[in-house]
């Protein structure tokens, strides 16, 4: 059972939805603000409120793994929760760390994962498939520290001698496992956790104090942090830490939850393509997909990656060259008008797009208002933009011009529908 869009329409301005299984049950402060967006002779829905808050249920722990340009899980939550039921498929075709899908797993749905970087999957499906802590305690501690390991790249400048042993020691293994396609669902996690330590700012992860985990600096970039902070890579515990990190991650999942992410772990697939070609996604099969598209010119990912990438035995020169990153607009446009043409393949009928774009160039340029002509010449209606503003009674001019140059944590996304009858 698909939602209507006249009842999600009643849902952001006034909260309120017939009672069934799902709802979302959001208490808002203030009353949602509406006004027409007029894009050549049409007119949208403007929607803005603090449609998701500190003040909803926390997000689960299980999200805390760092990734550039990430969103929060309460954005794909309330989509979910609002257009979808348990054992519908909701898609991300640009998943990243992967909060649409561990989300949509928590709350009982189906999941298929896409993204070009193979990281994001490295980082995104041991979350469905828990190992038990201690498991993982006793398969690190199988694996020894051996004197021999060592990269085939010097990294003294971020790692103390022994540190970089240990981690040495537990990337041959991992890689070695996985040569033999023997990694196991314990194997798995620990690459993740490990991906996600390699480097940051404080004794949480294995390096000396550097840039944050998704943004890894050169090594010659790092020789001079090093020089102008006057330090030299502590040795830390790269098991203590990889156990530390789990226990977080897995820290307060309910039993229901965990039975949810396993269920949606055995139908999940997992896609390393480009978003504009995923054959293996049969037409008109997906309910919702939340996602947010690589936007204009700001994330190098390659550069961002190499020290995930080396960790993986991964070229990032080579995911690099896969990664849409475009400068001017007009490309930018070309490359989402054929992924909304594949979405639109996909997408069940009545089924939900929440397409969601950042701010970019200080909000000189409205990616909402060039995503619209692209998400309807694929077929789609446009439902309504929703902006997401926090705080936004104490934000002047939000309407104006200015509306995007204050409040950082603003979303704006487009919501588009598939018609019952769109196929
Ligand atoms: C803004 S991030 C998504 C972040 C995600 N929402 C999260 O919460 O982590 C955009 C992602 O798009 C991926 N990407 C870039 N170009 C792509 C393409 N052509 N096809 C598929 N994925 C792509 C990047 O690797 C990156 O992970």
């Amino acid at each position: 059972m698909m939602r209507d869009p006249g009842v999600v329409h009643e849902y952001l301005r006034v909260f309120s939805l017939p009672d069934q299984n799902g709802q979302t049950t959001l208490q808002p402060e203030q009353k949602t603000r509406c006004d027409l967006l007029r894009i050549g002779e049409e007119e949208y829905c403007r929607y803005i409120n603090e449609f998701w808050t500190a003040r909803q249920r926390q997000a689960s722990r299980l999200h805390e793994i760092s990734y550039r340009a990430c969103f929060k899980p309460q954005l794909p939550r309330f989509f979910i929760s609002l257009l979808t039921m348990p054992g519908d498929i909701v898609y991300d075709p640009f998943t990243g760390r992967g909060t649409t899908p561990i989300e949509a797993a928590l709350l009982g749905r189906r999941v298929i994962a896409n993204d070009i970087n193979p990281l994001s999957r490295i980082l995104t499906e041991p979350r469905l498939h828990l190992p038990a802590y201690d498991d993982i305690r006793a398969r690190l501690y199988a694996i020894p520290d051996n004197p021999e390991a060592a990269g085939e790249i010097d990294l003294s400048m971020f790692y103390h001698p022994d540190t970089l042993r240990s981690l040495c020691s537990i990337r041959a293994y991992l890689l070695k496992q996985e040569k033999r396609g023997v990694t196991d669902e314990t194997d798995a996690w620990i690459r993740m956790v490990a991906t996600n330590r390699l480097s940051g700012h404080s004794p949480g992860f294995f390096s000396v104090y550097t840039l944050p985990p998704n943004q890894a600096v050169t090594p010659e970039r790092q020789v001079i942090i090093n020089r102008d902070r006057n330090q030299t890579p502590p040795y830390r515990d790269v098991r203590a830490i990889i156990l530390k990190k789990s226990r977080s991650l897995l820290q307060g999942l309910e039993q229901k939850q965990r039975e949810n992410l396993s269920r949606a772990k055995e139908s999940s697939l997992f896609l390393t393509r480009d978003a504009r070609h995923t054959p293996e996604i049969p037409d008109n099969t997906v309910s919702l997909t939340v996602t947010s598209p690589p936007f204009l010119d700001i994330v190098q990912y390659a550069t961002d990656n190499w020290l995930r990438c080396w960790f993986n035995g991964l070229d990032a020169e080579e995911i690099g060259k896969g990664i849409t990153t475009t400068r001017k607009l007009a490309d930018w446009e070309a490359v989402m008008g054929d992924v909304f043409m594949e979405l639109f393949r996909i997408t069940r009928p009545g089924g939900y797009v929440a397409f969601e774009v950042g701010e970019v160039r200080n909000g000189s340029i409205r990616l909402d208002e060039h995503v619209i002509p692209l998400g309807i010449r694929a077929g789609f209606v446009c439902i309504a933009v929703i902006i997401n503003q926090q705080n936004f009674t104490k934000t002047a001019n939000i309407w104006g011009v200015n509306n995007m140059a204050v409040g950082t944590n603003t979303n704006r996304i487009v919501l588009f529908h598939k018609q019952s009858d769109g196929l």
